[in-house]
């Protein structure tokens, strides 16, 4: 895992566009998987100002994104496919018929589900994975517990989750508890995984997804068997790991080693 600590969070954002940026350009069909969320919004600022300054073309992109809520069509304002379209699609010159998020009104869940997960081997994979995490650990909304090698599934979601994303919706609005998510496996295939956090109150899941056991108690632990992770946070979210003094040293090295000044 390559863990960098920026020192806030505008600078997790840059970097994170930054990263995705890069990867554009060196190859401009890529197929990436999207996060909804808090975490993202900033990078997808970022992502939206790149292009308009030229610095990047979606045209050729196709996205996935990790989870819908099960029961909001994507015309409702607390949908992901809503937020996606919000926050990023309509502001860029992507093909939304490129961009897939599961569909949280199908009539059959379970078939929409493995439609959208042929749909990832349609497109031959995805290059990179966005992730945020939550407070207990979680990726998509795979919940503490959830299979280590799950597929794109229902989820129930947590209390803890539920209540983490109330502020999203207005007084009386009907929140699900149900979801439909990429799975672990899923999201673990991606050739590359960014995992941005930011804010104390992750503190806790970046200890455990970094210095923890793989254990399902935290899905986030399971990229630790991944080749290519990078994880981004700021100090808040850095605050527990035990070995930042470490990281931060990998970190120079790697840039020595870039540099040519490291032998
Ligand atoms: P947040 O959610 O970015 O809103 O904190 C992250 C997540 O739950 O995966």
């Amino acid at each position: 895992m390559r863990i960098v600590i920026l020192e806030n969070a505008q600078a997790v954002a840059e970097f994170g566009a930054n990263h995705i940026v890069s990867l554009l350009n060196k190859q401009p069909n890529s197929v990436l998987g999207l996060a909804t969320g808090t975490t993202p919004i900033k990078l997808y600022k970022e992502l939206i100002a790149a292009n308009k300054n030229g610095h990047v073309t979606f045209k050729n992109v196709t996205t996935f994104n990790l989870d819908e809520y099960l029961g909001l069509a994507g015309t409702h304002p607390q949908s992901y496919r809503y937020f996606m379209n919000e926050q990023l699609f309509d502001h860029v010159d992507i093909n939304k018929e490129n961009t897939f998020v599961p569909d949280g009104s199908a009539a059959i869940p379970t078939a929409a589900c493995e439609e959208f997960e042929n749909n990832i081997q349609e497109k031959g994979g995805i290059d990179l994975q966005l992730l945020g995490i939550g407070r207990n650990g979680h990726i998509g909304f795979n919940e503490p517990s959830s299979s280590l090698s799950s597929r794109t599934r229902v989820k129930t979601l947590t209390e803890d989750t539920v209540n983490a994303n109330k502020h999203f919706f207005t007084e009386g609005e009907v929140q699900p508890t149900l979801s439909l998510t990429m799975g672990i496996g899923t999201i673990n295939e991606a050739r590359e995984i960014l995992l941005l956090a930011t804010g104390s109150d992750k503190a806790e899941a970046i200890k455990n997804t970094i210095e923890g056991p793989i254990a399902a108690r935290c899905p986030g632990s399971i990229l630790q068997m991944h080749q290519h992770v990078t994880v981004v946070i700021d100090k808040e979210a850095a605050s527990s790991l035990e070995d930042i003094a470490f990281y931060q040293h990998i970190e120079r090295e790697n840039k020595r080693l870039k540099e040519g000044t490291a032998l």
